[in-house]
């Protein structure tokens, strides 16, 4: 049955074209927080607050990848995987998030890329992976208007720096994560909660999108650029027409409101109305500014919720029918495995006439993986990953728009909100020792990833 499973699976039926990648963001991997010249992020500053994260754990060291990147680049190499995406820490290379810019964090990235290049793996850089200059939280974050500016200016940065050798850009990462959990619920970097702040940062951060990649674009006309959203199934827990109405408005909120003003279709306010409330937020020309034709579209997708209305839970009315409550297999973060949800996240997104490709640019799984005689027997995950891959297998068969399949992440790492709780690497870090080991999810990549 295995070798059924994988012959079916083989690389090759991707075509030679599809993109294979592994990815990290800085934060949840560098450490070295006030190595050189490098000033607090909201992550160094949220992660001090008491409660704020699982067991008190922080990232102050992470996976030390800022010191030891040449070993986890030698590591990549050994997994065959040709593709290696990294997010850029704004305050390493701006210490105060505008104005000057730090030689020492330059050279940093510089080297980074440079050893990437050589060791023959391409480079796949995100500009914003949620650590954002604490200096600027200072002035508002990204409630402040002003926050298109910085980002743009960081953006331009870093585009004339690492454009000559950096091909692949991403400019933001999960805006509709980084937005509700850090600005609506609290439960991420700066910890605000409430709707304005919310709204607020969403029109901000989806105009500095645009308009970090038209910076981008005008220094690189020949950049391979995008950009990257969560997506994730959003089905009704029943076919009454409340949960139904209550399904919809979910996914108006996940997976449409942040990309479809990029794409120029403006806010979908129709599907849920507390967009409207964004109203005092937006100045003439807004609506064309949030537009940019990227060169391809990173979606993000490990489950699927269910959803039934609430009266009680404001703004959306409606609340997710928990993974635990529906005695379905889930992984350690308590999210639904359903590998489907890819294949129809994937006809989704392709539907959309504006978008030219499609990559997936996560996808993983965390499980609490652990190492006996150097040995990690995560079969759960390699089984995650397979089945998600014949679902990609399927929509790409079927002629959907799909370019690539990038698993989060390389090494286990400090995962936000959940710290060092949730493994999700295909590399095991014992986080006293910094070891690493290859786990058998790992190794049986390498091998899918050999078999061209
Ligand atoms: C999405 C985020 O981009 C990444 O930072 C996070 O670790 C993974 N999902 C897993 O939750």
């Amino acid at each position: 049955m295995e070798q059924l499973d994988d012959a079916v699976l083989h690389r090759s039926r991707f075509g030679t074209d599809f993109l294979w990648g592994v990815s990290t963001a800085a934060f949840q991997i560098e450490g070295a927080h006030d190595t050189d010249d490098k000033g607090l992020s909201i992550w160094d500053v949220f992660t001090t607050q008491k409660g704020a994260i699982k067991g008190g754990h922080h990232a102050q060291m992470a996976t030390n990848f800022y010191h030891g990147y040449k070993d986890d680049i030698a590591l990549i190499g050994e997994l065959n995987i040709p593709n290696f995406r990294f997010s850029l820490s704004w305050s390493r290379i701006m210490p105060q998030g505008q104005g000057e810019v730090s030689q020492k964090g330059i050279d940093y990235y510089n080297n980074l890329i440079d050893h990437l290049l050589e060791s023959g793996i391409e480079p796949w850089v995100t500009l914003y992976h949620w650590d954002l200059p604490y200096a600027l939280e200072k002035q508002g974050g990204w409630t402040n208007r002003e926050s298109i500016k910085w980002f743009a200016d960081y953006a331009e940065v870093c585009a004339r720096h690492f454009g000559d050798r950096v091909k692949n850009w991403m400019v933001v990462n999960e805006p509709s994560v980084f937005t509700g959990a850090g600005y609506f619920l609290g439960i991420h970097a700066p910890g605000r909660r409430g709707i304005k702040n919310y709204l607020k940062a969403v029109h901000h951060v989806t105009l500095a999108t645009s308009e970090g990649a038209r910076r981008v674009r005008a220094i690189l006309p020949d950049a391979n650029l995008g950009t990257t959203f969560s997506c994730t199934l959003v089905e009704p827990a029943s076919d009454k027409e409340k949960d139904v109405a209550a399904a919809k408005r979910v996914d108006t909120l996940l997976n449409r409101a942040f990309i479809e003003p990029i794409l120029g279709l403006g806010y979908p306010e129709k599907d849920l109305p507390v967009i409207k409330k964004m109203t005092g937020y937006i100045q003439p020309g807004d609506e064309e500014r949030a537009a940019f034709d990227f060169d391809f579209i990173g979606i993000q997708c490990y489950t699927r919720e269910v959803v039934k209305s609430s009266r009680l839970t404001p703004y959306v009315g409606a609340s997710l029918v928990k993974a635990s409550k529906r005695q379905v297999v889930t992984t350690e973060m308590g999210w639904e495995v359903y590998p489907p949800s890819i294949y129809q996240l994937i006809k989704k997104f392709d539907a959309y006439p504006q978008i030219k490709k499609l990559i997936i640019t996560e996808n993983g799984a965390a499980f609490p993986d652990t190492v006996i005689f150097d040995e990690v027997r995560d079969g759960r995950r390699t089984k995650y990953i397979k089945d998600h891959l014949q679902q990609v297998l399927k929509a790409k068969e079927e002629g959907a728009n799909i370019h690539g399949y990038f698993v989060w992440s390389l090494t286990d790492n400090f995962e936000w909100a959940e710290g060092y709780h949730a493994r999700f690497g295909l590399i095991h870090v014992d986080f006293e020792t910094q070891k690493r080991t290859i786990k058998q999810s790992g190794r049986w990549f390498a091998q899918f990833l050999k078999d061209a």
